[in-house]
């Protein structure tokens, strides 16, 4: 079993909108562990996105897998796990995350070519999110009222901090089940990653424009209301507790030692969390834009 070290092993499908406040130290430790299990049986592709992840059964029930043989390629997989934990560290719900072993034999008997080569590419570790049995798309107008200001305004954060551009209207990424949004997906996100031969200083800082296009933008509140906590909770190991869980396997294409694969991604994020945050401002830019552009609703209007 991979875990963070210090977890406490909490409930990981916990919802925490019901708990009370915790503090900021005994958040740290809640950070969840992270189980490798075995890939039983493939159950059925999810043809909806881009990289034809799969529902597969495992020795602990059904997971939503991403292969690292798809088109994105491993640093997708990297991606789901960064971002994953540091939504967990912001207390934002993310279905329970596992490494999924695709063994050898796996997949062999299905009989669409595409997915046979898919898996053939993915043997060894995969990510994978519990299946939400019963879950439905998030869409705006039905259940906007399912979110609040908070979540919305902490969501919007994370996704700046980590140039996700996958939680648009069309493509929000958010599941609703048992009436609470969940975050899936964020396998775009991290894209300096795809070549950080690129990255200096200048794009470190730099705000992330497609924030313009989130899907929570305008039920947000000003940025401000949360950054300085936000920030906090990535403080003092979060980050490389989170990134000591993702898999050297994943970080080898890399050509460059696993930690130092894991360094890059940490002197990457506290480059974005040092002050003066533009990523943040960018959000209260963007987001006074949405809101001038939007029309008040009648009733507001005398
Ligand atoms: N944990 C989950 N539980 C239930 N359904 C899921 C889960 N994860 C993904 N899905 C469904 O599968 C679709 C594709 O998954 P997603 O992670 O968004 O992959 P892609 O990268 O292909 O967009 C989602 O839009 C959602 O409908
Ligand atoms: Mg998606």
């Amino acid at each position: 079993m991979l875990s963070f070290s210090e977890s406490v092993a909490p409930s990981p499908t916990r919802s925490t909108d019901s708990t009370p406040p915790v503090t900021v130290e005994l958040h740290r430790k809640a950070v969840p562990s992270l189980d490798r299990l075995l890939a039983k049986r493939y159950v059925q592709p999810l043809r909806e996105g881009g990289s034809l992840p799969a529902i597969v059964d495992t020795d602990s029930g059904l997971f939503v897998t991403k292969f690292r043989g798809a088109g994105q390629g491993p640093k997708a997989l990297v991606a789901e796990l960064i971002v994953a934990g540091l939504a967990t560290a912001l207390d934002l719900p993310v279905p329970e995350i596992a490494i999924i072993d695709i063994p050898p034999p796996f997949g062999r008997s299905e009989p669409d070519p595409e997915i046979q080569d898919l898996l053939r590419a993915s043997h060894g570790t995969n990510f994978g999110i519990r299946y939400l049995d019963g879950a439905f798309n998030f869409e705006l107008g039905a259940a906007g009222h399912l979110v609040s200001t908070e979540f919305a305004t902490r969501l919007v954060w994370l996704d700046a901090l980590v140039t996700n551009p996958d939680r648009t209207h069309r493509n929000p990424n958010l599941l609703v089940w048992e009436r609470k949004p969940w975050l899936i997906d964020h396998g775009a996100a991290l894209y300096a990653h795809h070549d950080w031969a690129r990255v200096d200083e200048e794009r470190i800082r730099a705000p992330f424009g497609l924030i313009a296009d989130h899907v929570l933008l305008a039920s947000s509140e000003d940025p401000r209301a949360v950054d300085e906590e936000c920030t906090q909770r990535m403080s003092e190991g979060v980050v490389e507790r989170i990134l000591r869980s993702v898999p050297d396997e994943l970080l080898e294409d890399e050509r460059v030692d696993p930690d130092a694969s894991r360094e890059r991604y940490a002197s990457y994020l506290h480059g974005r969390l040092e002050p003066p945050r533009a990523f943040a401002e960018g959000i209260e830019e963007a987001r006074k834009r949405v809101l001038e552009a939007t029309p008040r609703p009648l009733s507001s209007r005398r």
